[in-house]
């Protein structure tokens, strides 16, 4: 048996070897740009609505009667009093539709989709006040560089670029900051202009201009899709600086203090927990002078185009080590993803091609996101290389969580994650295999759905089975990690990430509620745009979780009973081993044994 498991730990590391090779040979490719989120079979009807992984937590395929793709505010205008005299359901779609969970569907079958994809114009540039005006549909890459050209600069964003303004708003996205207005991108809007349905007198649409001082600014800045189509938006922007940024690796035993002070000592700082290897990856970025020396550009290694016989062959191993492999084996390689990024520094330059040395100073455009995988020209279809995640390849296939703990609860909470990998540090190779847990600080905010309190946001991203209701290794930690955040930490999910049981009860959490709810209401008082998911996640209407044999293997429900994991196979609801209130599916094969193969025993 030993002989066996020898053998196998070998040959998936060997696999693994030639996979990173294969990786470092083929990263700067051209890329395929992503699929369309939206496809109709009928000219614009008969429609599908997607995500960019092509599947949602429920696995559900969307639907939708009809989309259309307004390229002018008119056009918007009269998309939503079309959807709204008829009373149809209605969503926006983006280019790319990035969220994990079920936003972007209208709901129903016969519902009607509205992409932003060709609202995607500069509206207008003041550069005297600093104020930069585009539609809705930009996406983030687009709107740094029109800011750039400009001599300006959007403080704070998300790390990746292919995120449209409308949906960042939308869902609340941001980077890592505590310093003035903090890293939500909602915190620069000074104005938008909303569509919303209106009565037949004022012909079934109306725009509403939203400014600083107006209450409902605070309910539109983070809307989940639900008050109308916001067609654009105006940013407060900042003068273009430029910023110094140095990785350090460290051990992670005072890391629960660490992270308490990082977020004042760096205005960009942040922290990637390894937590199986014991290390802590600090960003110390902060911001310089312009005229400091340095043209450095951040090209993220994990968001370049990969060569998809890579992404195949990764997946391919990740199924290996995580059907058959040991837990030796799966450690491993888990090693390899973070040895590989920091020996190519994370794909930071000190002047867009070498590296020579840190501090890498450059121009905040030019650090603060990327994503070239989406550049790349049409390769005709051949799709020779493509996002890590594109749902066209059978390549790595995950989910993602996010959720943000309040500053003063980190300690503690930090504390009992590290008591909970302490207990079986193998069983947490699998976050150490996705670049570990990234961590980065939002602001307190006045938006109703924005944080609450000042906080810390924890991001989770672990391997996911093609399979529906297929046991993953180690699930309980991972579960028993999210269930001690979200309800010994109160934690606040992250609306754009996330598996269903995370929102159960998540609006509970927002003193605002009722006031969005109101905001809602008043906008669109028949609730078109509102899903089955939107009403169960403001707790409108029924509760975002699935109960059904197996929901707690794909984190559709906290399991109550032994039928929501997967008694045949070994796995029974058991309570947790640091936080006991959590209920996770733990392996037990009857004989006492915790871990899930008799190879395991190695
Ligand atoms: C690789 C990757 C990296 C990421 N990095 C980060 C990160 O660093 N920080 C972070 O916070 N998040 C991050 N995310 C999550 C991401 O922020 C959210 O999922 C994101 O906001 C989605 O933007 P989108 O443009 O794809 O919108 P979608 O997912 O398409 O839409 C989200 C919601 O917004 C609604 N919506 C979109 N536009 C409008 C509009 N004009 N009017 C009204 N409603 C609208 C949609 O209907 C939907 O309900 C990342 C996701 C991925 C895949
Ligand atoms: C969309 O579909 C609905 C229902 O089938 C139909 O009533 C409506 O006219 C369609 N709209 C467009 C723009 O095709
Ligand atoms: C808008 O989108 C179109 C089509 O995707 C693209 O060709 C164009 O460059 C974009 N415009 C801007 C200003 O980004
Ligand atoms: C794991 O082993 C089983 C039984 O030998 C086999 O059927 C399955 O294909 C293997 N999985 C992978 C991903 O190789």
């Amino acid at each position: 048996m030993v002989g066996v498991a020898m053998q196998m730990t070998q040959q998936a590391t060997m696999r693994v070897v030639f996979l990173v090779l294969l990786l470092l040979l083929v990263s700067l490719a051209g890329a395929s740009p992503p699929p369309e989120p939206v496809s109709c079979t009928r000219g614009t009807s008969d429609c599908t609505v997607t995500s960019t992984y092509g599947s949602f937590p429920d696995r559900t395929i969307c639907r939708a009667a009809n989309a259309t793709f307004p390229s002018t505010e008119q056009e918007l205008v009269a998309a939503v009093a079309a959807a709204s005299a008829a009373r149809r359901k209605v969503k926006v779609a983006t280019s790319h539709s990035h969220s994990f969970p079920k936003l972007a569907c209208p709901g129903g079958r016969d519902g009607t989709i509205i992409s932003t994809e060709r609202l995607n114009r500069t509206v207008a540039i003041d550069k005297a006040n600093r104020l930069l005006t585009v539609e809705s549909g930009m996406l983030l890459r687009d709107l740094i560089k029109v800011a750039g050209d400009a001599g300006l600069a959007l403080p704070h964003s998300p790390y990746w670029y292919g995120l449209t303004i409308g949906g960042m708003l939308a869902t609340g996205a941001h980077g890592s900051s505590l310093w003035g207005k903090g890293s939500a991108v909602h915190e620069y809007v000074v104005g938008l202009r909303i569509v919303t349905p209106a009565p037949a007198e004022q012909g079934f649409a109306v725009v509403r201009e939203l400014g600083v001082g107006d209450p409902d600014l605070d309910a539109a800045k983070v809307s989940l899709g639900v008050l109308g189509v916001i067609s654009q938006v105006t940013l407060e922007l900042q003068p273009l600086f430029k910023r110094s940024v140095t990785f350090v690796t460290r051990d992670d035993t005072d890391m629960a203090e660490q992270l308490s002070v990082w977020g004042s000592l760096h205005e960009f700082g942040d922290v990637a927990w390894l937590p199986r290897q014991g290390k802590a990856i600090y960003r110390e970025d902060d911001r310089v002078d312009v005229s400091t020396p340095g043209n450095g550009l951040n090209n993220y290694i994990g968001f370049r185009s990969q060569a998809t016989v890579a992404l195949l062959a990764a997946r391919a191993t990740e199924e290996l080590l995580e059907e058959n492999g040991t837990d030796v084996a799966r450690c491993l390689a888990a090693r390899l993803p973070a040895a590989t990024f920091e020996l190519q520094e994370y794909g930071f330059t000190n002047d867009g091609v070498f590296f020579t040395g840190y501090p890498v100073v450059g121009l905040q455009h030019r650090i603060q996101a990327s994503g070239t995988c989406i550049d790349g020209p049409d390769d005709g279809g051949l799709l020779l290389s493509a996002c890590t995640w594109d749902s066209r390849i059978r390549g790595p296939f995950f989910y993602q969580n996010g959720f943000s703990v309040a500053l003063p609860k980190v300690p503690a909470f930090v504390a009992d994650v590290q008591r909970l990998r302490d207990l079986n540090p193998r069983a947490f190779c699998g976050m150490d295999a996705k670049m570990g847990v990234l961590m980065r600080y939002v602001s307190a905010s006045s938006a109703y759905l924005g944080k609450s309190e000042d906080s810390l946001d924890f991001d989770v991203t672990y391997y996911r089975s093609y399979d529906e209701g297929t046991p993953r290794a180690h699930a309980d930690v991972y579960d028993e990690l999210e269930q001690m955040a979200l309800r010994k930490y109160g934690a606040l999910p992250h609306w754009g990430k996330n598996r269903n049981f995370a929102f159960d009860g998540a609006i509970a959490k927002y003193p605002k509620a009722a006031q969005f709810l109101e905001v809602k209401d008043r906008y669109d008082p028949d609730g078109i745009f509102s899903s089955e998911w939107s009403d169960q996640v403001l707790g409108v209407r029924g509760s975002p979780s699935v109960v059904a044999p197996g929901c707690a293997l794909e984190g559709l429900c906290v399991c109550s009973d032994d039928s929501h994991c997967a008694p045949d196979q070994g796995y029974f609801c058991r309570p947790g081993k640091v936080y006991t209130d959590a209920r996770v599916c733990a392996f037990d094969d009857g004989q006492g044994r915790a871990t899930r193969r008799p190879v395991d025993e190695l």
